[in-house]
């Protein structure tokens, strides 16, 4: 056969599954037959050499992956960038297929030591040779593309690998002649699904099933219009021969068990340079350092965790070990992702975790121009509850309001550059906002371990609590409260209507007039059905003394909004004698300030309920202003509306009995916020009682 392709292939003379680095392998151990083995491979040989050279390299004892020699190193022209393995059990291979590449004429690439890359097993010339595909996650590190790009000058675009049984690019990918492609998606994370639908054209990707996937059907060698695999089914044999392919099946059975089939068992090691297409590589690295209890409090793992969740990779250049108690640690971080906008995600996001850019890679913070009133550039940075600051003209400034889900608008003022936490309807044209995510830190504490455990509400960090639990979070709730009473703070209560048909009106009644509570938010519901309460002694038509409906109760509250509406506020109607008990009286009575927005459900509504939402969210942005702690009482919609306009800092108790409500609440990956599914009414009646006995502990503990 005088075919201009060339294979290298590696009888299976010391095959065996001796150890295990894949999921193939798990429970094969010295289970492949070497008769078998041999009769397969000679099968997909003996087909292979009709059609194209095939070389040999010398098969070498102790090493039993030899047989697979895709995974020698990645051929294109007279280069070849040799196999790097990761795991030390096939690193004894790379010195005789260096050999073999050296005796057969190939420059010979070899990259720095502890960079995994795997070969022609993870790196795939599209086979019209516009562009190599080349695969990470597993074996080969992204790091290693930037090399293979400047080596071969050829663009290359990486895949990150999701499957662990698909651990080889190859296992899963297997490019064809004509621009097709044979895949199968599972494999792979969606932003590499979508840079493959970018790159082939719908009618040209042939998308595989699981069935097939885990018979190997991507691992297949392609030669012009001919398919060599192990197994195909009829489906995907009759979608090949649709379009142009002959399918040949040779059972590899025996390899399989190792994790490998046809495509692993041979190396294209011909491979022609398009003289057209020239290096490109999409791959980014930014080195972070990270400061703070890195190991305590777990920031590293998560840090490092995010990275690889986001499609990054990661390597960890140096790590100074705080060795006091007190000390913090520091980490310096090579973060590496496919492209800029991958990039740009996983930095904003290790931004909110408190990562930070090294000094020598300051930069300013990128500004653009607001295009428009109300209108942010598209590539905004979003903000977060956590106090942030901006590099601007080399100087890090704090930005003002801090709040999540807004812009952050720089504007120049008499007394310098301004940084501040905007809306997007209130950005202006005179301003500009920052962009991307260079020059932007978030400033998290890093308390001394013993601080964070003397912290009242530390033990709670973050957490949804059980049922068990309750008594222990009202117990530590109501000494906060009472604390930040006595020193003159202010506590913010948000609350739905539940509160008063569970019986907690007359509980949270007492809070406000006891002086725990310094603003309340709410809707036109809770202040209607508590002012239902205090005049016809009915909350939405039940009596709550007895706790049964009233005849024609389903009526009460629209009286009760009508006689409201009549004196034109609640103020006045309190004042007028018509409200004599309950939340809204003592708020009136108390000079608490509340504010009520309105919705789309609001019967009525109440003169003093808000109608203009954009309005009403001013209103509540004041109100939280200064607030130290917020408690969030059964309402989705205004938990969720003053969660969002909350700065870290502030400690957040949200009760509940939806547990996704107070997940969504309390997580928020601070350790001031805690969740409490129960009742809210049993809540409450617990909180009062709590501060009651509250007295003498606090007495003598403050004393
Ligand atoms: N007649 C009216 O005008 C009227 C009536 C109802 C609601 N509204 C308005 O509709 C909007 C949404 O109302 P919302 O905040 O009540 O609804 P919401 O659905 O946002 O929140 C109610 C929350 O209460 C929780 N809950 C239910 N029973 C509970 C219990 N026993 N203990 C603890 N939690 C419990 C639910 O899980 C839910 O998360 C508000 O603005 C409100 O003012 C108006």
């Amino acid at each position: 056969m005088t075919s201009p392709i060339r294979i290298l292939m590696c009888a299976p003379d010391h095959y065996d599954v001796d150890y295990v680095i894949n999921p193939w392998m798990e429970g094969n151990i010295h289970k492949s037959s070497r008769d078998r083995a041999v009769e397969q491979w000679q099968g997909l040989y003996q087909i292979l050499k009709q059609h194209a050279v095939v070389d040999l390299v010398t098969p070498q004892k102790g090493v039993p992956d030899m047989v697979f020699t895709a995974n020698a190193g990645l051929v294109l022209g007279e280069n070849v960038v040799l196999s790097r393995f990761l795991h030390k059990e096939r690193q004894g291979e790379e010195p005789f297929f260096k050999e073999w590449f050296e005796q057969n004429g190939y420059n010979v690439y070899e990259l720095p030591k502890d960079l995994p890359f795997e070969g022609a097993g993870d790196a795939l010339l599209d086979r019209e040779g516009r562009w190599l595909w080349a695969g990470y996650g597993f074996r080969s590190e992204l790091d290693s593309h930037p090399y293979l790009a400047k080596w071969l000058d050829i663009e290359v675009l990486s895949l990150r690998l999701i499957d662990d049984r698909f651990y080889h690019l190859d296992t899963c990918f297997c490019p064809l002649a004509n621009g097709y492609l044979l895949y199968y998606p599972g494999a792979f994370d969606s932003y590499s699904n979508r840079l493959i639908e970018m790159r082939v054209a719908s009618e040209k990707r042939i998308a595989i099933e699981e069935a097939d996937a885990v018979n190997f059907a991507c691992n297949t060698v392609n030669l012009e219009q001919l398919v060599v695999m192990n197994k195909a089914s009829d489906g995907l044999k009759a979608r090949l021969n649709a379009v142009g392919f002959q399918v040949i099946e040779t059972p590899l059975t025996e390899f399989l068990k190792a994790g490998g089939a046809a495509k692993c068992l041979t190396l294209r090691v011909t491979e022609p340079v398009l003289a057209d297409v020239h290096a490109n590589v999409h791959v980014e690295s930014r080195i972070i350092s990270i400061q703070g209890h890195l190991l305590d409090s777990g920031l590293i793992n998560r840090a490092l965790d995010l990275i690889v969740d986001n499609g990054g990779s990661f390597q960890v250049l140096n790590f100074n070990l705080g060795e006091q108690r007190q000390s913090t640690s520091a980490a310096e971080v090579k973060v590496s992702a496919p492209s800029h906008e991958v990039m740009e995600s996983i930095i904003s996001y290790l931004i909110d975790l408190g990562a930070v850019d090294l000094p020598q890679d300051e930069r300013d913070a990128k500004l653009e121009a607001v295009p428009k009133n109300g209108v942010a550039p598209d590539d905004f940075y979003v903000s977060t509850i956590y106090p942030t600051e901006v590099r601007i003209n080399g100087e890090w400034i704090k930005v003002q309001n801090q709040r999540m889900d807004g812009a952050i608008a720089i504007s120049h003022t008499s007394e310098g550059v301004v940084a501040k936490c905007k809306l997007l309807r209130d950005l202006e044209t005179s301003e500009s906002v920052v962009v991307d995510v260079l020059g932007i830190r978030t400033i998290r504490k890093t308390e001394s371990r013993e601080k964070r455990n003397a912290e009242e509400f530390s033990f709670m960090s973050a957490g949804v609590s059980s049922e068990r639990r309750v008594e222990l979070v009202v117990e530590q709730v109501a000494w906060e409260l009472r604390k930040i009473r006595d020193a003159g703070g202010k506590v913010v209560v948000s609350a739905g209507p539940v509160v008063i048909h569970t019986g907690g009106g007359e509980h949270l009644s007492r809070l406000v007039r006891e002086g725990y509570v310094q603003a309340l938010l709410g809707g036109n519901a809770i202040a209607v059905h508590d002012m239902e309460q205090s005049i016809l002694g009915t909350s939405l038509g039940v009596d709550m003394k007895r706790g049964v409906a009233v005849r024609g109760g389903h009526r009460h509250h629209l009286k009760v909004i009508n006689t409201i509406r009549h004196h034109g506020s609640i103020k006045n109607a309190v004042e007028a004698g018509v409200i004599k008990n309950g939340i809204m009286y003592e708020c009136v009575k108390n000079n608490v300030p509340f504010v009520l927005a309105g919705s789309i459900r609001d019967d009525g509504p109440l003169p003093d309920t808000e109608m203009d939402l954009i309005k009403a969210q001013v209103k509540y942005a004041e109100q939280i202003k200064g607030a130290e702690m917020i408690l969030m009482l059964s309402s989705m919609l205004h938990s969720i509306g003053v969660g969002n306009m909350t700065p870290a800092g502030v400690k957040m108790v949200c009760v509940d009995i939806n547990p996704a409500v107070v997940t969504k609440l309390s997580d928020r990956g601070s350790i001031e916020s805690v969740g409490v599914v129960t009742d809210v009414g049993l809540f409450l009646s617990l909180l009062v009682q709590q501060l009651d006995k509250l007295t003498s502990p606090y007495v003598e503990k403050v004393g």
